[in-house]
């Protein structure tokens, strides 16, 4: 799809009903993303899921998910050292049924990417904001200045080359962005990354404007000018598709 310029859509889901709605409107991925930590279970930040929370979540979406690529995020400290990682990414795929691992960081998690290619394990990366070194970086977006930005373009090229298949840009300049899409050949998939990427990830709960507290500036609530869940998951498919969302007054810098 990247190649054809065919802009890719993904959501995020953690049960059956959604994955299923999701997968009605012509989402081309789910994301059983760590984020369940805190649209879900309600904690303040990713890092409390734990390996058994992503792997329920993945079954329950993958009994509603019928045509949707589903990829399974390893959470925080899953993916410590090379032998846990192929423990966790084993639980995801033989129990949960999902199709690919994401995981997030770059030059660290590089002997797991390409251990997991080597197996034949999907995987995709996740470079920018990582949620799960909130302690220590904050949410705040990543690459403004040319030394990081150089980081985050080496990382990405590095990940490409140890084998991942995709890569989650999160919370970098859309310019950067751009640039990163534009010099890899794996599919880049931007969340408040601006428009030029290969397609869009977004949180379910961003997109019906269910958010507890403020949505972030880069999200849509695509349910207020629907009239159903279902309206608005097909807008938002519509919208990345025809490349009008995100617009410029989604971008973060
Ligand atoms: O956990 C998640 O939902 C994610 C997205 C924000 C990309 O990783």
């Amino acid at each position: 799809m990247a190649q054809a310029g065919d802009l890719i859509t993904c959501v995020t889901a953690y049960d059956a009903t959604y994955a299923y709605w999701i997968g009605q409107a012509g989402v081309d991925m789910i994301l059983v993303g760590d984020s369940l930590g805190m649209v879900v279970q309600g904690h303040a930040s990713t890092l409390p899921v734990t390996v058994n929370d992503m792997v329920y979540h993945t079954q329950l979406v993958q009994r509603g998910n019928d045509q949707a690529w589903c990829i399974a995020d390893m959470p925080f400290m899953s993916d410590c050292t090379l032998e846990k990682s192929l423990e966790t990414a084993a639980r995801l795929m033989k129990e949960g049924g999902a199709n690919m691992v994401k995981l997030e960081g770059g030059q660290r998690v590089l002997p797991m990417v390409s251990t997991f290619s080597q197996l034949g394990i999907p995987v995709c990366g996740h470079l920018g904001l990582l949620p799960q070194s909130v302690q220590k970086h904050g949410y705040k977006v990543q690459g403004r200045d040319e030394v990081s930005a150089a980081v985050l373009l080496a990382d990405a090229l590095a990940l490409q080359a140890a084998g991942a298949e995709m890569l989650v840009l999160e919370c970098v300049p859309s310019a950067l962005a751009k640039k990163i899409t534009q010099q890899l050949s794996i599919p880049i998939i931007g969340i408040g990354s601006g428009s030029g990427t290969s397609g869009q990830v977004l949180v379910l709960h961003d997109i019906l404007g269910v958010t507890v507290g403020k949505a972030p500036k880069f999200s849509k609530n695509f349910l207020a000018q629907s009239g159903s869940i279902q309206s608005a998951l097909q807008s938002y498919v519509a919208d990345v598709k025809s490349g009008s969302f995100p617009a410029p007054c989604h971008e973060v810098g």
